[in-house]
């Protein structure tokens, strides 16, 4: 049986525009496409696991607005449950402003998260049992840090298995670095953390001994086209990428978090976990936009079938 998700994070509308090439400070491009979608590196994250066959379970905060509204909307539509989706008095739902160059598929990113920067203390009281239930509990940092502190605390506590995707790249404190089992920053995030530029599997392997040095058990750094470094304290290794060709990166390393514990769910270790990870990033980055592009199993599965030879009947 597959363990239990608990994804606990973001929801903001993504409005993104795709143009020639992305603006420099000061700089207006014209674009040429728009389009408004659901977005958030939680909501994504929990997209991609549920997509994926995880049994998973969201907790996001969404405003009393349109875009709010946008999301259940298509929660209802993906039949993932909005049980344990809050909704804001005060705070609007978050938004994100995306440009995305339609040479190079490259993004640039400016979030307000809104909503999910007001969890309050008495959302996750209330939410207690939830936590407790499950077996991974997967967080980012595109919500308020104390807020995370807290989910994590109790989820580390009732022995579930923490899983952190530090973005956005911010500095967390060393308590909370402590509770986490299995970090996956991509280089930037790894280098805001340790303090160790990430740019080979050399320098990935110094920034994972700070954190193994922190008490993280495994260390699982996304490097794009380089593929990912996974260290789970004995051994470490390079998973390779798969390459294609990007129409949007965007949210790929949502896709690769959602697929990353859905494998842990099903019982693979973490470099299978990496693998399968990096088929679904490989598959979202194929499509435009960020929830709306993750993949269904079967799309996955197929990556995994072995290619016949050229001679074979
Ligand atoms: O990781 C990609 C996500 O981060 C986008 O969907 C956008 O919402 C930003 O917050
Ligand atoms: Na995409």
């Amino acid at each position: 049986m597959s363990k239990k998700v608990m994804v606990w994070g973001s929801y903001v509308a993504d409005l993104t525009g795709k143009a020639p090439h992305l603006p420099r400070a000061g700089e207006t491009v014209f674009g040429n496409w728009f389009k408004t979608g659901p977005g958030g590196k939680g909501s994504n994250q929990a997209v991609a696991a549920h997509r994926a066959g995880a049994d998973v379970m969201l907790v996001t905060k969404l405003g009393k607005d349109t875009f709010g509204d946008h999301a259940l909307d298509f929660y209802h539509e993906n039949n993932i449950s909005t049980d344990l989706i809050l909704l804001d008095e005060d705070y609007d739902t978050g938004i994100a402003l995306i440009c995305v160059d339609e040479n190079t598929g490259q993004n640039q990113i400016l979030v307000v998260p809104g909503a999910c920067t007001n969890f309050t203390a008495k959302d996750i009281e209330t939410l207690r049992p939830k936590i407790v239930a499950s077996d991974i509990l997967l967080v980012q940092l595109e919500i308020n840090l104390d807020a995370l502190e807290r989910v994590v605390k109790i989820g580390k506590q009732a022995g579930g298995m923490i899983v952190l995707n530090p973005a956005p790249a911010r500095k967390i404190s060393e308590e909370l670095l402590s509770m986490v089992d299995i970090i996956t920053p991509n280089e930037v995030e790894a280098e805001v953390l340790t303090g160790v530029s990430v740019f080979d599997e050399k320098s990935a392997q110094k920034a994972a001994e700070i954190f193994h040095a922190n008490q993280v058990k495994t260390v699982v750094i996304t490097m794009g086209k380089s593929g990912v470094f996974v260290s789970d304290g004995k051994k470490s290794k390079m998973v390779e990428a798969r390459i294609v060709e990007a129409m949007d990166t965007t949210g790929a390393g949502d896709a690769f978090n959602g697929g990353f514990v859905t494998a842990l769910a099903e019982g693979k270790d973490v470099f299978e976990a990496a693998d399968f990870g990096n088929a679904l990033a490989s598959l979202s980055v194929q499509k435009f936009g960020t929830a709306p592009s993750m993949p269904f199993r079967q799309e996955i599965d197929n990556l995994f079938v072995p290619e016949m030879g050229n001679n074979e009947r």
